[in-house]
């Protein structure tokens, strides 16, 4: 049998959770790591299944890994690599094998990575990553199954301008541009807290770094980086979900190991529509409903805007509000795929291909359903359904959604969800939610 979560619900969820590491900066921090020939130590590293997918293509390079689950430190030694080939991890791909082409090119002239995964949620181009490459000197090919790049010269910088700030194109340019020879210039480049971690990563291994307004980064390269030890920050959308649950289950929940400030308008909506929260110091913040629901209108944008990635618990968040709410998606095309499972529980939602919510995006006149309207509020009941993970942001979604929904839900694929977020059984032992993992 599959695994599967069989969740019972309908009760206030109180209690503790530990947030984790930042995924989308851990294995970016693992890549990082192999830009040098000297170990690096990375801490409050997250045991997830997305981790696990980067650590197998790391090996498969020759680079050495130990992982040490309790104490959440990971010690890579990529000194033992020794080829420019980076193998399909049983388990699948992810968006990783991409930003390895920059440290393989710069040790061997060439590298072959496998195609991406990683979640479903519409088209998810690579087009900025191709010509950055490109301008850097390199030359690309696709074969079935992977990316071939090589180059005849050692890659050199270049001015880069992002039609979008794209969070991956900027990590593929900094990974090229910090060992390339002469400087660099990112315009447009992403602004993320987990690009900024990254940027903080690679100083410390002795690479130069400007970060001007206007989201403009100029890189001097330098021959040769330095190991180093990280820490990895907490995880925001971790963080905001369960801020939701909390929320939306009108219970109160601690979530310590996370920094209010990458949290930025996340709080800011929470607060709107009736969330209360307590500062309990630094790196811990007490989540619970302050006042009745209210509905109110949201858009994705990359950062410092609402976050794309914490759309999911929110729209959880607003089936439980008064009134009409509209989430209007500006960074993916096709990801409120999950909102169709939601109605089965009892949720009132609809898709449009408008850009409701204020300002058109890059997707208007297109035929994506990328804006949803939520009709609140719907009180949420199982009768013993089951609903299948279709993507990692909108399975800890589900999670939510049963927590709060009366009777027992089966959540199955459940895979989806580990790979950002663990065994969310023993994440949530501290708290009273009924959840099982069977299979
Ligand atoms: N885009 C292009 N061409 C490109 C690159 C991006 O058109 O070459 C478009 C994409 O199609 C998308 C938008 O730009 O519409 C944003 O893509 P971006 O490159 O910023 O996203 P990413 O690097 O693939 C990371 C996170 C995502 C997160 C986004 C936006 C990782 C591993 N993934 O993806 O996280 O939603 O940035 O913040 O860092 C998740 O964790 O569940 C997740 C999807």
């Amino acid at each position: 049998m599959t695994p599967c979560y069989k969740i019972t619900g309908g009760k206030p969820i109180q209690g503790t959770v530990d947030c984790l590491g930042a995924k989308n900066f851990a294995t970016k921090a693992m890549v990082a790591a192999l830009l040098t020939d000297e170990v690096s130590t990375l801490t409050n590293f997250p045991d997830i299944g997305d981790v696990h997918i980067t650590a197998d293509m790391i090996r498969s390079i020759g680079a050495k890994l130990e992982f040490n689950a309790k104490e959440k430190v990971l010690r890579i030694d990529p000194s033992t690599i020794n080829t420019h080939i980076v193998s399909m991890p049983q388990s699948g791909s992810n968006r990783i094998p991409i930003l390895m082409l920059g440290g393989l090119l710069n040790k061997f002239k060439k590298a072959e990575v496998p195609l991406l995964g990683g979640c479903n949620i519409g088209k998810r181009n690579i087009d900025f990553h191709f010509t950055a490459l490109e301008q850097f000197g390199a030359f690309i090919e696709e074969t079935p199954d992977s990316f071939m790049a090589y180059c005849h010269e050692p890659l050199k910088g270049c001015e880069i301008t992002l039609p979008y700030p794209s969070v991956g194109a900027t990590e593929t340019s900094l990974f090229l541009a910090v060992l390339a020879k002469g400087i660099t210039v990112i315009k447009n480049a992403a602004i993320e807290p987990e690009i900024m971690e990254l940027i903080t990563m690679l100083r410390s291994m002795g690479a130069l770094i400007f970060n001007a307004p206007d989201r403009k980064i100029t890189i001097h390269g330098v021959q040769k980086l330095n190991g180093t030890r990280m820490e990895i920050l907490g995880d925001r959308i971790d963080a905001a979900s369960w801020a939701a649950l909390a929320c939306a289950s009108d219970g109160d929940i601690t979530v310590k190991g996370i920094s209010p400030n990458i949290l930025n308008n996340f709080l800011t909506h929470y607060l709107m529509i009736g969330g209360g929260l307590e500062l309990i110091d630094n790196n811990t913040i007490r989540f619970f409903r302050k006042s009745p629901l209210k509905s109110t209108i949201i858009e994705t944008d990359v950062y410092p805007g609402f976050s794309t990635d914490w759309q999911q618990p929110f729209a959880i968040l607003l089936t439980q509000a008064d009134g009409i709410s509209v989430i209007h998606d500006t960074v993916y095309e096709k990801r409120f795929g999950y909102l169709n499972a939601l109605n089965r529980l009892g949720a009132d939602t609809q898709l449009t291909t408008y850009c409701l919510g204020g300002s058109s995006c890059r997707f208007k006149d297109k035929s994506h359903e990328h804006s949803a309207i939520i009709k609140g509020e719907t009180p949420l009941t199982s009768n013993g359904y089951t609903i299948d993970v279709p993507d990692l942001r909108a399975g800890l979604a589900y999670v939510i959604a049963a927590a709060i929904a009366k009777g027992t839900t089966t959540i199955t694929s459940i895979h989806n969800i580990e790979r950002g977020y663990g065994n969310i059984v023993n994440r949530t032992l501290n708290t009273n939610l009924d959840i099982q993992r069977i299979g």
